[in-house]
Order: C-alpha cells, then sequence, then structure tokens
C-alpha cells in the first residue's frame, strides 16, 4: 500500500482544498479546525465523506447518527479523515405527494454537495425506500470511490399470534377493516406491532429489494442486505464499510469499476430470485442511465427468464427479513444461483461476488430454496406490451392471482386518485370481479411523481362479497410491500399521449402475462382519435413540480431528469475566493 508520502499513491482530490500554502487552502483548513480536526487530517490522507439520510420524519433512517459514528470510526482506524454531510431525507410514509417527485432533486443535491466539497471517496447511508436509488444516483453520476451502509430491516412484526410485516399486513387489514372482519380498534392496536424497532420495511419491499440489489450490484459488504437494524452486526458492518472505504480511495477503485452492465444483469436475476419490488425496475434504469451503461426495460424480461423465485418472504410469501438474515441472506442466493449469475462480477472488498459467497451456508430452506425446490419456476417481473403500453409496462407475476394472468374484462376508468377515493365505495359501483379498473394521469408526469397507487383497493362491495384480487392497470407505481394482479408503469403515461387516455369504461381490456401482452381492444384510428381529444390535467406552472414535468422521462427510462442522465465525473473548477 502507498504511503501517504509516497508519489505515486493515486493524487487526491480533496488535496486541492486542504494542500498548498495559499490563501484558499489556508481558508479551507482554518475553517475545519474550528471543529477541533488538527493538522495532520490535512496531510493527504483519503477524505471520506459520508452522506447521511438522517432524519427524524423518515422513520426508517432514525438510527443513522449512531450507524455514522460507527462509519467515521471505521475511516478514522483505516488512516482517512470522515466527514459527514447530510442530503435530503425522504419518509416514504410520510412525505407528501410521494417521495418519487423528489427522488430526482436528491439525487442532484447528492451529486452536488459530493462534487462541490473536498471528499476523495463516500460513504451512502441508505435505507428508507427512495434514499437508496436517489444516493446511488447522485453518486453514480461523480463517479468516486462508493460504498453504500443499508440502514436493514426492522426486526420481525408479531401480533395477535400471527406474523405482521411492514405494508404488506397494512395493505391486508386494511382491506379487512373494510370488509368489516377487523375493527377500526384492532387495526389501530396493530401499528406499533407492524413497526416494532429501528430499521426500514421488513418485507421483501422497496428497501429491502434495493438493499439486496446494492449487495447483488457489488457496492456493500457482503450481509450488508439483510442483517437486521438493530442487530450488533449492522453496526459492525458500518464499521468495516468505513474503513474499506479508505482503501478503496487508496486502490481508487470507482464506482463505474464495480457496476457494469453484468451486475446490472446479476441484480435483474436476484431481483426475480428474491421476489423483489417492481420498484427495482425504474430505480435500475436510472441507475444505468447515470452510469451511461445500455439497459432496457427488456432486459427485465430476458435477463431473468427461468430465474427461480427462491425467497418465500412477504409480500409474494410467508417470512420476513430478520428470517431472510437467520437463514443466511442474500449470499446464499447468489451461491445458490451460480452459473445462472455472472459471479465473476467485483466487489467493494475487492473479492467478486461469487467469492463473497463461496462460505455461505443455507441454514433454513423454507425461507430460502434451493433452486432444485423453487417456489416458483420462473419469478421474473413480466414485461408487457401491446397497443395499450407500446414503451412498455410491467407486472410482478409472483405477487399476482394465478386466474387472473390471462384475463379479458371491462374496463371501469378512474380519472386520477381523486375520482378514484370518492367513487369506488359506491354501492352502485358498476363493477364485478372480471372488471379491470383502470387509473390514469399516475405517471411521472400527470400526477406528477408516480405515487404508489397502483394497488388500487378494491370495492368494498366486492370485498364484502369475498373478492380478493382484480385486474388493475394504471401508469403508477405500487409499493414493493404490496401485491395483486397489478399492471404498472404503463408508458407512455395517459399524460404523455399514451393509450391509456383513450381508455373508456365498458372497452374490453385483454391482459396475457404468458403473452407479453397488454391491449385495448379497440380500434386503432378509434384510440387516436380519443387520444387527440383526450385532456390531460394542467401541468403546474411554476416550483419544482414544473421543473418536473417539463425534464422527467418516461418509467421505461427510470423516470429519471433527461439533463441529469449521464456521468459527469467529480472535477470541480474555480475557487469560491
Ligand atoms: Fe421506509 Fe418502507 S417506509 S422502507
Amino acid at each position: 500500500m502507498p504511503s501517504e508520502q509516497d508519489p505515486d499513491r493515486v493524487p487526491l482530490r480533496s488535496q486541492e482544498w486542504f494542500g498548498g500554502s495559499d490563501i484558499n487552502a489556508a481558508m479551507h483548513r482554518s475553517w475545519m479546525k474550528n471543529q477541533g480536526v488538527p493538522d495532520r487530517m490535512f496531510d493527504g490522507r483519503p477524505v471520506i465523506g459520508i452522506c447521511n439520510t438522517y432524519s427524524d420524519l423518515t422513520p426508517c433512517n432514525a438510527h443513522f447518527r449512531e450507524l455514522t459514528e460507527q462509519v467515521k470510526r471505521g475511516v478514522l482506524e483505516a488512516g482517512g479523515f470522515p466527514v459527514e454531510f447530510p442530503v435530503m431525507s425522504l419518509g416514504e410514509t410520510i412525505v407528501r405527494p410521494t417521495t418519487m417527485l423528489y427522488r430526482n432533486l436528491v439525487s442532484m443535491e447528492v451529486e452536488e454537495s459530493i462534487r462541490a466539497n473536498p471528499v476523495d471517496g463516500v460513504v451512502l447511508l441508505c435505507g428508507c425506500d427512495k434514499t437508496t436509488p436517489a444516493l446511488l444516483m447522485g453518486a453514480a453520476s461523480c463517479d468516486l470511490p462508493t460504498i453504500v451502509v443499508s440502514g436493514g430491516p426492522m426486526l420481525n412484526g408479531r401480533w395477535q399470534g400471527r406474523t405482521v410485516g411492514s405494508g404488506t399486513s397494512l395493505f391486508e387489514m386494511s382491506e379487512e377493516v373494510r370488509a368489516g372482519r377487523v375493527t377500526e380498534c384492532e387495526f389501530r392496536a396493530a401499528e406499533g406491532a407492524m413497526a416494532r424497532s429501528a430499521g426500514h420495511c421488513n418485507t421483501m419491499g422497496t428497501a429491502s429489494t434495493m438493499a439486496c440489489m446494492v449487495e447483488t450490484l457489488g457496492l456493500a459488504l457482503p450481509g450488508n442486505a439483510a442483517i437486521p437494524a438493530v442487530d450488533a452486526r449492522r453496526r459492525l458492518l458500518a464499521n468495516e464499510s468505513g474503513f474499506r472505504a479508505v482503501a478503496m480511495v487508496r486502490e481508487d477503485v470507482r464506482m463505474s469499476r464495480i457496476v457494469t452492465r453484468a451486475s446490472f444483469e446479476n441484480a435483474i436475476k436476484v431481483n426475480a430470485a428474491i421476489g423483489g419490488s417492481t420498484n427495482a425496475v425504474v430505480h435500475l434504469l436510472a441507475l444505468a442511465g447515470r452510469l451511461e451503461i445500455d439497459l432496457e426495460l427488456d432486459d427485465f424480461d430476458r435477463a431473468a427468464k427461468g430465474v427461480p423465485l427462491l425467497v418465500d418472504l412477504m409480500p409474494a410469501g410467508r417470512f420476513l427479513m430478520e428470517d431472510f438474515h437467520a437463514a443466511g441472506g442474500l449470499p446464499v442466493v447468489v451461491k445458490e444461483l451460480g452459473d445462472i449469475l455472472h459471479t465473476d462480477a467485483l466487489t467493494v472488498n475487492g473479492r467478486t461476488l461469487g467469492e463473497n459467497s463461496t462460505d455461505a451456508v443455507a441454514w433454513d430452506c423454507e425461507v430460502i430454496r434451493m433452486v432444485g425446490e423453487p417456489l416458483l419456476p420462473d419469478a421474473r417481473i413480466t414485461v408487457l406490451r401491446g397497443n395499450l403500453a407500446p414503451s412498455g409496462a410491467v407486472i410482478k407475476p409472483a405477487a399476482a392471482s394465478p386466474h387472473l394472468l390471462r384475463h379479458t374484462g371491462p374496463a371501469l376508468v378512474f380519472e386520477g386518485m381523486d375520482d378514484f377515493r370518492a367513487r369506488i365505495d359506491d354501492p352502485d359501483l358498476p363493477v364485478d370481479e372480471n372488471t379491470v379498473l383502470v387509473l390514469r394521469h399516475a405517471g411521472p408526469r400527470g400526477f406528477p411523481g408516480m405515487p404508489e397507487v397502483g394497488n388500487l383497493p378494491l370495492p368494498k362491495k366486492l370485498l364484502q362479497a369475498g373478492v380478493t384480487d382484480m385486474v388493475r392497470v394504471s401508469d403508477a407505481r405500487m409499493s414493493g410491500t404490496a401485491f395483486g394482479t397489478v399492471v404498472l408503469h404503463v408508458a407512455p403515461e395517459a399524460a404523455a399521449g399514451g393509450a391509456l387516455a383513450a381508455v373508456r369504461d365498458g372497452d374490453l381490456v385483454a391482459l396475457d402475462v404468458t403473452a407479453g401482452s397488454l391491449r385495448l381492444l379497440v380500434d386503432a384510428e378509434e384510440i387516436d382519435r380519443r387520444i387527440a381529444a383526450a385532456a390531460p390535467p394542467l401541468p403546474p406552472e411554476t416550483g419544482y413540480a414544473s421543473l418536473y414535468v417539463q425534464h422527467v422521462l418516461q418509467a421505461d427510462r427510470g423516470a429519471d431528469f433527461d439533463f441529469l442522465v449521464g456521468r459527469r465525473g467529480a472535477a470541480v473548477h474555480g475557487d469560491n475566493h
């Protein structure tokens, strides 16, 4: 390892701030000294930025102050200089109208914060759903050595003798309340049981999925995906990650050396094997765009074809993340998938994905199945195309009802969520279990922000009659903790001139997941006529939402901003005085 004085060592960008003796260098050091930072910290040692998404308003990340201290300790032990900086946090359960509206904004803040400051490498503290893709996207555009520490999932929830999972049980119980099978009092009592410790959602929702994606992409140390938030091993991992970040700077292991086309293919395959969230589709597409890696929606179908479902976690299965960790976690899945993956892909610890899983042991084959005994033989998120979604739509068959995967039914159309909420419990609603519920103006531009409303609650009168699932089609997303026969991310969305804008009540909508098709059984000329006559909601004229609507890409391109796609590097020119 080169010493800090070695002329052959990797030049550090932090020395552009802290090295030398001119007035700017003196100013940069002097003001840092008011925090008690001694002169030796400016001697050319790697400066590691710790990007922290702590917030009281992001409950899933509320333990990050403590985690940050562990990262700092690891950085110091390795001879680095840790500097923590906050970025906007996105609490999935709190932020209105939807965190997705702000994912790109946070990514921009992360990118500019990294570039503008004297950091040589970064540790990203991610947890709640959007904090992970936002931080990854921002860091990717700068392309410094980068390592991720996920916050870890909450402990398993238990209530009235049964396992309750974040989100999934909330959705189930909410429907039971509407159907009159659970009282509101019981529902309230269950709240505390569903979120019983620090950490992010304990189901295989979007946060857990993205933590698995991060580990599969090679951007986190082995075990990162599943160690519970309050487990001592989460702290150890944070410490080790800080320690490793220093070495990554010295070895100049940038994000683009770790994350390649092969690692994205690994992520897509692992997402199928774990029963991961459909939200991974938009986030991985956006991240690939930042890294200038050629990845498209159809790759999710192609790469994951025939990848079995191995992990039996809610919402598609029975168990929770604490069980997944106890069963061996992600390294077991990687080991079990074996040559299905590119096991030679590099990871942040300098070893390959395959090497990191060599010693993995499956401790519970109910939670993590072996390849020969999968829960489903083909668990990929299926990409649908057809005249209703020429640029694509997605469905997660593992969370759907098998009898609805091929279904043709009359549409019942809702013009956004306000319309939906106003009418869904109307006893005179013209609907039965064969109806296809269609929601439009819930896409990136139309809402704006593409909220997680695609898993539309079922009409009350059908719930009371015992109906448990219906085909639902929208340009929205859905929570990774949700389930049902739900077609999402329809592109182009209605507000961008998509055929979703042309659907009328009673039109037949045909879904065939095996054939990968989603069609509106209406004459093409009539569809064009209706689209031309459609009147999408007026876009916001000022403020951030206006910028968002003008620049957001469609779901099939990850819903990033057009002007943020690409890798701009970390070089910064000029000084402030
Ligand atoms: Fe934060 Fe689910 S609400 S991860």
